[in-house]
């Protein structure tokens, strides 16, 4: 297999002073182009529309980075028309081909590595470690996809005498690419390098949060030599534009990622068929998570603080995988819990520029009043272990320090709604079975883990932890590709895992030929 020569990308280690002077280079540099206006792109024209996403640094309120246009539904069409008719010719080039412009984007996001991550540090208040890691994983898809390709072109015969049998596959035809702003560049890459690798053609509508950073995505592609249409660059409010392009009679494929609600939606539109639609759309949704650790009696609790700590708070917790429950056995809980709070009281929040920050901002002010909200919620119904304080910092930007709370009811709002933010309920079990029945008793199936030295018990949530990906003895973020393909069920995902071998699939028809010899 082709796909075993694959190697991840390696992280910058920034304790390096070369790395990190090369990381501020890289800020200031971005910061010079700041207050640009980025049209959308179709069909490899540039265009401009009246509708305006003010980009803003959320580390930063007063600071605009730029202004994208925003699209309409009639350049949505417009978008799907360019990539439908240039459709035929890409999905004739030979598979190697396509890989390869894979392979040229990855080794121009390695070129331009700092710059990249320091976008998302200004666009999605993202620390320097999480946005370098962002540009790894974008990498990593580029290059796993294309080799995880080339392994799918060896055609499956099963010949029987008189009859020469071969199954291969096929491209669909147009995708819509739905992306979320948490990782900017990796999941927008990981979807649109798996559709076109695949021999379909794309629409991408990036998050209206990072819709900057898309658009060095859309540059590094075209600068590949992608050919014109192939790739469109739609970003837009999602309530406008997303209903049109799920809607749309010529789309095959809708890949998403985001949030249940948007997921559940764009899965019921693309259910109804409109006049003039031939297939059944194929939905592939990545959805959200409510993702629980549990600490066991025996657990090692340096370790299982720190992977809670990180788990729930890497980020600010706006992370998909992210924990947000932590579920402790009576025995250790209140000595559990009073060294995650001393754990807690030591992170630093600060600016995503700042090197120093533990976590940054959460991504803007809806986001903020949302959590605000369900802290007030928190310290009304629960125990208050720690409540984070921005002090100044709430002013400059949309901050929220970490918090916790104890004696969280399982089925409370905090316990079951997924809150994508620094906040983290503790949750006390009286014996596996039951720590078990909490951690599997939202609609989630997402990530979860569980910190225990007994085998026994380990062994007894391999079983029963119904997620998509367990961590065993170590936080349940930062899934890497090829390793920990990912993702979840049930509520938290239609369709298989990114970054492992059968993602592909879900972009491509099986067709069998069989021929009387
Ligand atoms: N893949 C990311 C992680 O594992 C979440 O989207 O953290």
């Amino acid at each position: 297999f082709a796909a075993h020569q694959f190697k991840n990308e390696p992280l910058t280690d920034f304790s390096r002073g070369q790395a990190r002077d090369d990381m501020r280079r890289a800020l200031q540099d971005v910061q010079a182009q700041f207050g640009q206006d980025y049209p959308l792109v179709i069909n490899g024209k540039a265009t401009t529309t009246r509708g305006n996403i003010v980009v803003r640094n959320p580390s930063k309120k007063s600071q605009t980075l730029g202004t994208v246009n925003a699209a309409t539904p009639d350049l949505a069409a417009q978008a799907i028309d360019s990539a439908k008719r240039a459709w035929p010719q890409w999905r004739k080039l030979p598979v190697g081909h396509r890989a390869e412009y894979l392979e040229l984007m990855a080794a121009e996001m390695r070129n331009r590595r700092f710059e990249l991550a320091a976008w998302m540090v200004y666009e999605c208040g993202k620390p320097w470690k999480e946005a370098d890691g962002d540009v790894a994983e974008a990498i990593d898809f580029c290059m796993y996809y294309a080799l995880a390709m080339r392994d799918l072109t060896h055609a499956l015969t099963c010949d029987y005498p008189g009859e020469e049998n071969q199954t291969y596959y096929r491209s669909r035809g147009v995708t819509v690419v739905i992306a979320p702003w948490n990782f900017p560049l990796a999941i927008l890459t990981g979807m649109v390098a798996a559709a076109l690798v695949t021999g379909n053609t794309v629409v991408m509508k990036p998050a209206e949060q990072s819709s900057i950073i898309a658009l060095k995505l859309f540059n590094i592609a075209r600068d590949s030599g992608l050919p014109t249409g192939v790739l469109n660059y739609l970003p837009g409010n999602g309530e406008e534009v997303g209903p049109a392009l799920v809607r749309h009679p010529d789309v095959e494929i809708i890949a998403f990622t985001g949030s249940r609600a948007v997921g559940l939606e764009i899965n019921r539109l693309a259910a109804e068929p409109v006049p003039g639609q031939v297939s059944v759309k194929r939905v592939i949704a990545e959805m959200g998570g409510k993702n629980a650790i549990i600490v066991d009696n025996d657990a090692d609790l340096d370790d299982a603080v720190q992977g809670v700590v990180q788990s729930a708070f890497g980020y600010a917790g706006q992370k998909c995988s992210a924990c947000s429950r932590v579920i402790v056995l009576s025995e250790v809980h209140d000595i559990f819990l009073e060294r995650l709070k001393a754990a807690c009281e030591s992170l630093v929040v600060g600016p995503a520029e700042d090197p120093g920050c533990d976590f940054g901002p959460v991504i803007d002010q809806e986001a903020q009043t949302r959590l605000h909200d369900y802290i007030a919620i928190g310290k009304e119904e629960c125990q208050t272990i720690v409540a984070g304080d921005v002090g100044k910092l709430a002013k400059e930007g949309f901050f929220v320090g970490p918090h916790v709370f104890a004696n969280v009811e399982p089925e409370s709002r905090l316990g079951q709604t997924e809150l994508f933010g620094p906040v983290l309920s503790v949750m006390k079990a009286r014996h596996l079975e039951h720590a078990l029945q909490v951690a599997n008793s939202t609609p989630y199936s997402l990530t979860g883990g569980i910190y225990s030295r007994s085998p026994k018990n380990l062994q007894r949530a391999r079983e029963e932890f119904q997620v998509g990906n367990l961590y065993l003895n170590r936080g349940i973020t930062g899934a890497i590709v090829q390793r920990h393909p990912f993702g979840g069920y049930r509520m938290s995902g239609i369709g298989t895992k990114a970054g492992g071998p059968d993602y592909l699939l879900q972009f491509l028809l099986p067709v069998s030929i069989c021929e009387n010899t």
